[in-house]
């Protein structure tokens, strides 16, 4: 086991992950009309590149997609709060559908800790346009911070940090 990545399970745990957020979005009222309802496979296999890539699997986001840039390349969308809190609750209920065993608490916590931070750097419309308030949140600003990682689980050689980021500058500069 030498990276995250293999430690996981690799291709097969990212692949089951994604596979079960894909299969909520269709009928999903925020999220279903946002993704291209015939390309749904392709998306899935775009997330899960991305994944894996960032977790130190191979380079194939990079190789297919170019540079992530998150956030350009989700400018073409409106993600305010409501949206945001849907994106991470299809992931929260795909990751209950992975066994413990497949992915230990520490991992799972490391996952979905990327997740949230990369999901509030997504933000890019004020709250408000589906109905839903999150008082004392903030567009762009983190839950976490990255506090609660250990060198253990941050995969520093594999990270992009342009578009995985929470750091100020890089919330205005991607
Ligand atoms: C905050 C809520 C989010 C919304 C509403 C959202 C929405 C979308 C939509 C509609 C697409 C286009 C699907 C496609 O054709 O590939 C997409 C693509 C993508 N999203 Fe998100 N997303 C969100 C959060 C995230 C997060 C947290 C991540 C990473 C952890 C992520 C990673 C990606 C990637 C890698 C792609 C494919 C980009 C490409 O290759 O063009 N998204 N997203």
């Amino acid at each position: 086991m030498s990276n995250f990545y293999e430690a996981v399970g690799g291709e097969q745990t990212f692949r089951a992950i994604v596979h079960e957020f894909y299969k909520q979005v269709p009928d999903d009222d925020i999220l279903g009309p946002m993704y291209p309802a015939e390309d749904l496979d392709g998306a899935e296999d775009r997330l899960r590149w991305f994944l894996a890539q960032y977790w130190g699997g191979p380079q194939e986001f990079n190789e297919k997609r170019g540079h992530p840039r998150l956030r350009m390349r989700h400018a073409q969308f409106t993600i305010d709060e409501a949206g945001r809190d849907r994106w991470l609750q299809l992931m929260s209920n795909a990751l209950e559908k992975i066994s413990p065993e497949q992915l230990p608490n520490e991992y799972r916590a490391a996952i979905w800790e990327h997740m949230e931070r990369v999901a509030n750097m997504l933000i890019n419309a004020p709250s408000g346009g589906h109905g839903e308030m999150h008082p004392g949140m903030h567009p762009g600003m983190g839950t976490s911070s990255g506090q609660g990682m250990t060198p253990e689980t941050i995969p520093h050689d594999t990270q992009h940090s342009s578009s995985t980021s929470s750091t100020p500058n890089e919330h205005s500069g991607s």
